[in-house]
């Protein structure tokens, strides 16, 4: 979702849902060129046909290539308390808690300035939470706070009726899988610069 989203290293990134943390702490890792599982060790490691100086010199290379000048930033936002204190925790522990803020906000309070930001979201689908009419009463606030401007909005949702209720159509649609769940990946394009677009 964050490739499609064309999350980049200066890119300002939100999630108005963001639970555990994950679309901010994933943006994070790839905004900064962070190598995936830098900060575990690997049952490869007791191989005795990669010799130890090679992961060593590997771990020393993928750290070399951090964009530690990036601008990124991730702003999260969810009505659960424990969400929150869930998604700072899970932030310290991969290493980019310096990068990521989170609050307790409500999705009708949601707010992003009018900036080439860039909304990435798993709202709740009346699956596991909520049911399907208080899954789209949310699909109808998003619509009313996701002002149009220079902000892009990527939502995924297993709702066919998305778009109706969110009252725009998207620019384009990815069919994904959360799980096993089939789901759709609306692609909402800011105003952007041509050279930036997709
Ligand atoms: C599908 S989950 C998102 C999971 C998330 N991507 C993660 O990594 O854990 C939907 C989230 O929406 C939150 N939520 C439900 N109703 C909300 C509302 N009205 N405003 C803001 N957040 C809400 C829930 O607390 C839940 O964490």
């Amino acid at each position: 979702m964050l490739d499609l989203a064309f999350v980049k290293k200066d890119t300002q990134l939100y999630d108005p849902f963001c639970g555990s943390g994950t679309i901010l702490i994933e943006g994070a890792l790839r905004a900064l060129n962070i190598p995936a599982g830098i900060g575990r060790g690997f049952a490869a490691e007791r191989w005795d046909a990669v010799p130890p100086h090679i992961w060593k010199e590997e771990r020393s290379r993928g750290l070399d290539l951090v964009h530690r000048d990036a601008q990124f930033c991730a702003f999260g936002s969810d009505i659960d308390r424990n969400a929150f204190e869930l998604a700072l925790d899970n932030a310290r522990k991969a290493g980019v808690a310096e990068r990521v803020r989170v609050r307790v906000r409500d999705i009708r309070e949601f707010k992003v300035p009018d900036t080439a930001a860039v909304v990435v979201t798993n709202p709740p689908y009346g699956e596991r939470m909520l049911d399907v009419q208080q899954a789209r009463q949310i699909e109808k606030t998003m619509g009313r706070v996701f002002k149009r401007g220079m902000t892009g909005y990527y939502i995924i949702s297993p709702d066919e009726e998305f778009e109706a209720q969110f009252g725009r159509r998207a620019n384009k649609i990815r069919r994904l899988y959360n799980g096993m769940l089939r789901c759709n990946f609306y692609m909402y394009y800011g105003d952007r610069p041509k050279k930036d677009a997709p």
